[in-house]
């Protein structure tokens, strides 16, 4: 068995993206948005942009719901798309905002990859899901805690429901059952390293977004 096989697959794939995910957490956007350098409209913008990407990662699922590799990560008590209406709604004061609603260019090419493994690639998407919604029940909540403070929303209301897992009662425990998922993927190590790249492509593309979102904010 090699030191890789040895490796548990959850453990394998946060240590591969551990450099980039330090690199998204200390972006500029991240760091101004957090820190209060950007106002609301910086904190909308980016709802927007997680609204097209989750619309991605969702629009799939009932495909991807009977796949002996991505089946299994399909829960509905992730889905974040109805939570980022509902944000928008609110962020937009009831406005209509769909209509006039554009990805930006960084958005765009996100959205088209995660659309693009889930059609040819199950284990590829399984690299975005990991991404976004560990993430979200992770580093999320510390976004929502500041955002809740920087900009006044109600405790786990209305503009930080993307943030609130309401299906979820124990964050913890479904973290840990989410990493026995992995370590299970029926995948040989070949597979498994592709899937872990996919992963570094994936923090690529949410750094990207960031980037786009600083120079839009700026
Ligand atoms: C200000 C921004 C962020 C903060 C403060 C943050 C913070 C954290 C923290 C504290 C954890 C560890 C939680 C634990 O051990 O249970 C974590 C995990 C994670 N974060 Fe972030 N994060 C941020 C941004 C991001 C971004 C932009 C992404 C990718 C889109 C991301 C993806 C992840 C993933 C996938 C994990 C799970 C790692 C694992 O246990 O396998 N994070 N984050």
């Amino acid at each position: 068995m090699t030191v890789l096989e040895a490796t548990p697959f959850s453990t394998l794939i946060r240590d591969a993206s551990h450099q980039q995910h330090t690199e998204a957490e200390n972006s500029a956007f991240m760091g101004d948005l957090l820190g209060g350098r950007l106002g609301v409209g910086a904190f909308r913008s980016y709802t927007e942009q997680l609204w097209f990407v989750y619309r991605a990662l969702e629009g799939v699922a009932d495909r991807l719901a009977d796949d002996p590799v991505a089946g299994p990560f399909i829960r509905p008590e992730l889905f974040r798309t109805t939570a980022l209406e509902r944000d928008l709604d609110h962020l937009h004061d009831g406005g209509d905002w769909r209509a006039a609603l554009r990805p930006l260019p960084a958005t765009e090419a996100y959205a088209a990859r995660v659309m693009e493994v889930a059609r040819d690639w199950p284990g590829g998407y399984v690299a975005h899901h990991y991404t976004r919604y560990l993430g979200d029940l992770s580093g999320g909540q510390i976004i929502r805690s500041t955002a809740e403070r920087r900009y006044g929303f109600a405790r786990k209301g209305d503009g930080v429901r993307f943030y609130v897992f309401e299906g979820i009662a124990n964050p913890a425990a479904f973290k840990r059952e989410y990493r026995s998922l992995l370590d299970a993927l029926p995948a040989p190590e070949p597979e498994r390293l592709r899937i872990v790249d996919e992963c570094k492509r994936a923090f690529a593309l949410n750094t990207a977004v960031f980037m786009d979102l600083e120079n839009a904010a700026a």
